[in-house]
């Protein structure tokens, strides 16, 4: 797989025009488009639910990475699954019953990441990496996009990528929150493979640009 992989967030988006978003986002050349659910609990703002999903799923035929800022994601895990998301990311500070959560995630037919808050330390993540396919880190706290890149939360990227070495497993490390210009150098070398970029992209006149210049900040890393 080439990395990085490249997610714009809809969150930066224009809500009345998502399928222009998903045209811009696929214009770019991006990989994947990232879906920020938010429930108004789990952090305080309100987004969308599965209809966005299953709505855009047929309009795109890029990885939809649905990230589920939601408290009890169990309950509607399986209807962001049936909306068509590739990718469903749950919070591990919203669930009891993590592992559960994850297995039952890949048994209805998804990939399954594991996100976490700012405040919450990697090491609570161990029991978990053998069975998930991505790991999220938050850069920011979540709710909101447009916020500044809290730099000691990529040592947690620089644990995963060495964990994931020495216990040879194979999820991908995602950095969600502030990357832009000028953080990528440092994210590139954290050992994050996986980018989420709202602001940085949709605020951007040239978002294919942004997406080549993240590219290339990663050169010659291939993993
Ligand atoms: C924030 C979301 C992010 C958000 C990032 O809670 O999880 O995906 O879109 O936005 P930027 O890239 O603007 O920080
Ligand atoms: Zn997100």
């Amino acid at each position: 797989m080439e990395v990085p992989i490249i997610a714009p967030s809809l969150l930066s988006a224009d809500f009345s025009d998502m399928r222009s978003a998903l045209a811009t986002i696929e214009g770019a050349e991006s990989d994947w488009v990232h879906m920020d659910v938010m429930d108004g609990r789990f952090v305080p703002n309100l987004t969308f639910g599965p209809k966005m999903v299953a709505d855009l799923r047929p309009h795109t035929h890029l990885p939809l990475d649905v990230h589920l800022m939601i408290v009890e994601p169990e309950v509607l895990v399986p209807a962001f699954v049936k909306a068509g998301a590739d990718y469903v990311t749950f919070h591990l500070e919203a669930t009891t019953h993590a592992h559960r959560l994850a297995q039952s995630i890949r048994a209805l037919g998804a990939k399954v990441g594991v996100a976490i808050v700012p405040s919450t330390p990697v090491s609570l993540l161990s029991e978990l990496l053998a069975i998930v396919d991505l790991v999220l880190v938050m850069t920011v706290d979540p709710g909101f996009g447009g916020q500044s890149l809290i730099p000691s939360c990529l040592d947690k990227c620089r644990s995963l990528a060495s964990e994931r070495k020495a216990r040879s497993l194979d999820y991908l490390i995602s950095v969600d929150g502030g990357v832009n210009s000028q953080t990528l150098p440092e994210i590139a070398r954290s050992g994050a493979d996986t980018l989420v970029m709202g602001s940085a992209f949709f605020a951007a006149a040239d978002p294919a640009q942004v997406v080549r210049d993240a590219r290339s900040a990663f050169r010659p890393q291939v993993r």
